[in-house]
């Protein structure tokens, strides 16, 4: 990121608005440079890469509310539901266009029997959740419910349901610590095989939501974090399981990508470990993987808080303005993270034919902010998940030509969700609707863009820390240039002047999601508390024009090229 003094700026937006009023295109161009405090220069034949849809991906675990309550709410509820699935879920994810969801986890997938959730309902066993033993349930889990005992209601068809009614396709993850492979290749059979072949297709056929037709399912996680709660492996045990687990899986005409469990943030070991053992085996192996997960989470290390799991999570509402810009500087470590792990790859898969896949990313605070106490993880979202959400999936656009896949961590009812739910009531956070911004950039190409802007700066004990200015991401569609920026700043607004090169600009308009305080958040009682509004952009044509990026902001600028 270009540092740009302050000093180096003068003027301020009246002054930019005559201007843009007043002058042609070149005396436009040097009042506008005289009036804005930063720059955004737009590089419109500077491709990245194409921005693969996937990076827009959810995830969802059998995990406190995200199943039962969040997705499923049975077909005898009084919740408007679609066989059993809850129907405002559904039209939400559409209104996204939700390309793909992760499940039955995360830690849960690794302690899950595929078999428990397929044939008649009222004959599915009750399993033990893997969370009933969590640290987080104040008072130990329920003594009842899915938060203890597994019913099994919601299983593969269930899910694979609830993708097709939302449009999305699955990403199912395989037990690699608890099953074996053959239990796997027999998933495969049942999702995947033609109808009436094999007794898999025929099970698959029965039940409520049987359904003859395979799915088709593409992406197949082999193991979650198998360095932990997936097994405990060594990135070397890990490298043969992957191997077992992928060697010879039928097909059944459909292109499978097989994703391997991937590192914990900064564990370049992991990767390290799998790839070289991987290659040791034979780099031709590289051309079987698609893709390589990276888990990322974002705490409150900083501030006076630890790496510890419980005292350094700071709380989802009530955060002062040092935990504020701590949580998106700890976010922000997405961009090396990425380039990091993708360095050690290629040192072994020169090709980079494996891609990185974000499976996990997101906020994680303490508990306490749940809508409901059975919500396991569950917590509120506020702008600051907004501007964190804008920032990270501007990062991914930014690696478009790295990561093909990434998740949301977790889709309703728990860390950094799009949704809130519990029983009849149902709201969508300030995330959706950053996601919702951020359409327009899905199967876009990406192109290069510059950010220049004063830095922010606050005291983190009792010394001066820094963050980025401005922030954010192009892609160009037709003649339809998408640029989404992301001002961190609580209180001041940044006059930028925005320079497209390589079009003209015919028009540009603008979609701003800000609020007055940065801890507005939607509630089931004031649902519409946090929600973006459209602005008019003065740009008289030509590559230039001045937008005041607001404080504490995501915004979308829609440009059309000449
Ligand atoms: O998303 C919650 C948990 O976080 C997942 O189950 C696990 O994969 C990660 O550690």
């Amino acid at each position: 990121m270009t540092k740009v003094g302050r000093r180096e700026f003068v003027g301020g937006a009246a002054a930019a608005g005559v201007a843009l009023a007043a002058a042609g295109t070149r005396g436009l161009a040097a009042r506008a440079a005289r009036a804005a405090d930063a720059r955004v220069e737009v590089l419109v034949g500077e491709e990245i890469g194409t921005i693969s849809q996937d990076i827009y991906g959810h995830f969802a675990e059998h995990l406190g509310g995200v199943i039962y309550d969040g997705i499923w709410v049975g077909e005898n509820s009084k919740v408007p539901n679609t066989g059993g699935i809850r129907t405002a879920l559904v039209e939400a994810l559409k209104r996204i266009r939700a390309p793909v969801i992760r499940w039955p986890g995360g830690c849960f997938a690794d302690s899950y029997d595929w078999r428990d959730g397929t044939g008649p309902r009222e004959q599915r066993p009750r399993r033990t959740n893997f969370w009933v033993d969590a640290p987080e349930w104040p008072d130990g889990a329920p003594k009842e419910g899915p938060g203890r005992y597994e019913p099994n209601h919601f299983g593969t068809n269930e899910f694979l349901r609830f993708c097709q009614l939302a449009g999305a396709e699955g990403y199912l993850a395989a037990n690699v610590r608890g099953l074996g492979a053959q239990s796997f290749y027999e998933w495969v059979e049942y999702v995947n095989s033609p109808a009436g072949t094999t007794t898999g297709a025929e099970r698959r056929a029965t039940g409520p939501l049987g359904s003859r037709d395979p799915y088709k399912v593409r992406f197949w996680g082999v193991g979650n974090e198998s360095w932990g709660c997936g097994g405990n492996l060594t990135p070397e045990e890990y490298a043969m399981e992957y191997r077992r687990f992928t060697a010879a899986v039928p097909r059944y005409g459909v292109d499978l990508r097989f994703i391997a469990s991937g590192a914990n943030v900064d564990d370049f070991n992991w990767t390290r470990g799998f790839f070289s053992k991987t290659a040791e085996k034979g780099p031709f192996l590289f051309g079987g993987i698609y893709g390589f997960g990276l888990h990322h989470y974002a705490w409150n290390v900083s501030q006076g808080r630890t790496n510890d799991w419980f005292a350094g999570k700071g709380d989802a509402l009530k955060y002062d303005e040092g935990e504020y810009y701590e949580l998106l500087r700890e976010a922000d470590r997405m961009e090396s993270l990425i380039n990091e792990h993708w360095t050690i790859m290629g040192q072994y898969d020169r090709q980079h034919r494996v891609k990185l896949v974000v499976d996990e990313w997101g906020a994680w605070y303490r508990k306490g902010s749940e809508v409901d106490p059975t919500h396991l993880l569950g917590q509120q979202s506020t702008m600051r998940d907004a501007l964190l959400a804008g920032l990270t999936l501007d990062t991914f656009n930014r690696h478009a030509d790295k990561v093909a896949m990434a998740n949301c961590a977790q889709l309703v009812n728990c860390l950094h969700s799009l949704f809130l739910a519990h029983e009849e009531n149902f709201i969508v956070t300030p995330t959706f609707h950053v996601f919702e911004m951020f359409v327009p950039h899905m199967g876009a190409k990406a192109v290069r863009a510059l950010f220049s802007a004063p830095e922010v700066r606050w005291t983190r004990a009792g010394k001066p820390a820094e963050f980025w200015g401005l922030s954010g991401s192009a892609s160009v569609n037709e003649r339809q240039l998408t640029l989404t920026v992301t001002n961190p700043h609580l209180t001041e607004a940044r006059e930028a002047e925005v320079a497209i090169r390589g079009a003209r600009v015919t028009a540009a308009r603008a979609r701003v999601l800000a609020e007055r305080d940065v801890h507005a958040h939607n509630t089931f009682a004031s649902p519409r508390e946090v929600e973006p509004h459209d602005e008019t952009v003065n740009a008289p044509g030509g590559g230039l024009f001045v937008y005041r990026f607001a404080p504490a902001s995501v915004t979308r600028l829609s440009i059309t090229l000449g």
